[in-house]
């Protein structure tokens, strides 16, 4: 069973609505991300069709099955579902082996069958050879590839990851992130993996699903989510950009003539509608140029390879660019923009 269907899906904890009538299929074999900030729903939504929390409306359903809804719910090791949380949740009293094979044991499988499986996901996940280490002596990375290995021991057709790499640096995360690839692209899996992380929802992830406050904002991949966010907040959690107040004086074709900022520009537009609009321009389209927007220097910091600069313009707006020369705080500069985007909601 590998295709989740979350129709009109709700879950309260007292008045407050943890996730609030999400509608989402998760087609065999896509890697989703949930991404949104801290308490916006996205555990409750991963607890929901793991089968650690009831709806109080909607339903859940595994390849047309019904898995919840309020009055049934299917076990959760009925569920045919591997997951993976932030604490590891090993046991430190076993070694690594024991820890790897224990949903094995606990299907009774043959001792020799477990030896050479625990064997190839400890392959998989860069532990080859770690059989007889204790948990205690593992760094927070290899215990977390310790959990990973466990859920893939069992071989499910989905699995579900909670924010797996939120306990690690920055090093470790970029090599984990290389082996959630890899393990996508072996095992087939249909995957909904939480974070709140959008680097790593937008390198892992062939779709993002967007939440704030129990609700879906967006669902689409990586690349639309970043370059055309569905509204403000989108684009406010995804990716670095100023977002200035314009009008939309002509749109048609997916593209639209607006005024922002004393200027006449393009940008892309999702609809037709005219009026006020806001605008977004991402970093990556605008260059200090001899022409354009006119913009104070607020600060520029040296990120490495380049300096990420923070411009105000007149109305007090704020643009951010990188540049490899650092301007003077304080001077006036002109800004090009060879790319903006008309955000299509308030
Ligand atoms: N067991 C619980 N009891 C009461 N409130 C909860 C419980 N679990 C989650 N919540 C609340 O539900 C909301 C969503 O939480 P959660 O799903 O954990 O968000 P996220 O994983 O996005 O940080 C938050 O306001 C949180 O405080
Ligand atoms: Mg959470």
């Amino acid at each position: 069973m590998t295709f989740i269907r979350v129709e009109t899906l709700s879950r309260r904890y007292g008045n407050i609505a943890a996730v609030d009538g999400i509608s989402l299929d998760f087609p065999t074999g896509s890697f989703t991300a949930l991404l949104g900030p801290s308490g916006c729903g996205k555990t409750t939504l991963l607890r929901l069709i793991a089968g650690f929390e009831a709806p109080a409306e909607g339903q859940i359903l595994f390849d047309g099955k019904l898995m919840a809804d309020p009055e049934r719910q299917v076990a959760p090791e009925s569920r045919g579902v591997g997951v993976v949380f932030q604490s590891y949740a090993l046991w430190p009293h076993m070694d690594v082996a024991g820890n790897v094979a224990y949903p094995l044991k606990t299907r009774r499988t043959a001792s020799t069958e477990i030896a050479t499986r625990v064997g190839d996901v400890l392959e998989i996940v860069g532990l080859a050879g770690f059989q007889a280490r204790r948990i205690e002596e593992l760094s927070g990375g290899q215990r977390q590839r310790v959990a990973l290995a466990r859920c893939l021991v069992a071989d499910q057709k989905i699995i579900l990851f909670d924010e797996p790499l939120a306990n690690l640096d920055m090093h470790l995360r970029a090599s984990m992130v290389d082996a959630f690839r890899d393990i996508h692209r072996r095992t087939g899996a249909t995957i909904v993996y939480v974070t709140h992380d959008q680097a790593e929802a937008l390198a892992l992830a062939d779709r993002v699903a967007v939440m704030s406050k129990g609700k879906l904002l967006q669902v689409a991949p990586p690349q639309e989510v970043y370059r055309a966010p569905a509204d403000a907040t989108v684009a406010g959690f995804v990716g670095r950009g100023g977002l200035i107040a314009g009008s939309v004086k002509e749109a048609a074709g997916g593209t639209a003539m607006v005024e922002a900022a004393g200027h006449r520009f393009k940008a892309r537009s999702g609809g037709k509608a005219t009026g006020p609009a806001k605008i977004l321009l991402r970093p990556e389209a605008l260059r200090l140029a001899s022409e354009g927007f006119a913009a104070r220097v607020v600060d520029a910091v040296y990120r490495g390879p380049v300096y990420e600069v923070r411009l105000a313009l007149a109305t007090d707006e704020e643009l951010v660019l990188d540049s490899i020369h650092a301007p003077a705080v304080g001077e006036l500069v002109h800004v090009a923009c060879s790319d903006a985007w008309v955000i299509p909601t308030a």
